[in-house]
């Protein structure tokens, strides 16, 4: 069958590098004489039919942005046979023949579902600062946010030297540790907590002791959101040390920004890459770059839990501190 409509969305967290990722879809469908549907708030404007023909303007002036102009949401709904339905409706109605998912692990998910339950061909670019794709190496975004963070950590540590204190920083990343594993890593902090390694709070303390008593006057301890909250680790630390202990929470501001250059030409490779893949008719598939090339992956094996060279990586901090 020949490939004449597609329509893209972006579904779930937004990650920087996502604008990038639509001007590339976009202005490859054109060149290939695709007609391109924008859909609105991920599988909501699906659900609803809030889509609209994109052409070369409508993707002008986004590549540096962050966020998404197509909106993002999250919505639990789409796992009901019901809301299915009615966005198969949407995409029979407007004759669409494959859908462009750019997301991470969730909207992954969704997309595989839509495959298997109503047979909508839909590819997947990997989009999510918490880089939980499996069979990924990078996702667009998570090298910003990774930046992102990493500039307020270099901050903190202006404060926490200068006032001689302990700093608890909370990174986000429900249920990965790639973004603190890296922060702790690139910005020389002393321990790092994360979902995929157990920690033992009162052994951390014990050696902040020791190491104040050699005269070390600062630490910088990161906390993925999904293994401990930065409030409680602080708390403890402050009772069980009696350091002055302060908790800082980066939230929101880590999903924002401008998209650095490696997102941004990651996320442009991959949109182009994306209409390559549909026009030769893959489908149930993610894109995105592993071992510097860019391959595809069944959607099934992408949304399998990733994993991290946790113990490396973490010997590495604790080796470097
Ligand atoms: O998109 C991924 C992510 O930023 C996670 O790191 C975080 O746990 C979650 O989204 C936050 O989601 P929301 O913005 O819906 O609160």
């Amino acid at each position: 069958m020949a490939i004449k409509r597609i329509a893209v969305l972006t579904t779930g967290g937004d990650a920087p590098g996502m604008n990038a990722a639509i001007r590339a879809v976009v202005r490859c469908g054109l060149y290939n004489k695709l007609e391109v549907f924008g859909v609105y708030r991920g599988w909501v404007g699906l659900i609803n039919e809030e889509l609209s023909l994109l052409n070369h303007r409508s993707v002008s002036g986004i590549i540096n942005l962050g966020g998404t102009i197509l909106k993002t949401a999250r919505c639990p709904e789409f796992q009901t046979k019901e809301y299915k339905e009615r966005a198969y409706n949407t995409i029979k109605k407007n004759s669409i023949d494959v859908l462009v998912v750019i997301g991470g692990n969730g909207s992954f998910e969704a997309a595989h579902a839509f495959y298997k339950d109503c047979r909508v061909p839909c590819i997947g670019i990997s989009a999510s600062i918490d880089n939980d794709i499996n069979g990924i190496d990078v996702t667009i975004g998570s090298d910003t946010a990774i930046n992102t963070a990493l500039s307020a950590i270099d901050n903190i540590r202006d404060t926490a030297t200068s006032m001689e204190r302990i700093f608890v920083v909370e990174v986000m990343g429900r249920e990965s540790g790639h973004i603190a594993l890296s922060v702790a890593l690139g910005g020389g902090c002393e321990d790092v907590i994360i979902p995929e390694k157990e920690y033992n709070l009162e052994s951390m303390c014990h050696g902040i002791v020791e190491g104040n008593l050699r005269g070390k006057i600062s630490w910088i301890i990161v906390v993925a959101e999904g293994a401990a909250r930065a409030d409680d680790i602080a708390k403890q630390i402050n009772d069980m040390t009696s350091l002055e202990t302060r908790a800082v929470t980066l939230g929101h501001i880590q999903r924002g920004g401008r998209p650095t250059a490696f997102s941004r030409e990651l996320a442009l490779n991959l949109g182009s890459f994306a209409v390559d893949c549909l026009l030769r008719g893959d489908k149930d598939k993610a894109v995105g770059l592993r071992d510097g090339k860019m391959v595809t992956v069944d959607l099934e094996f992408a949304i399998k839990k990733k994993k991290l060279d946790v113990d490396r990586l973490y010997n590495l901090i604790k080796i470097l501190t």
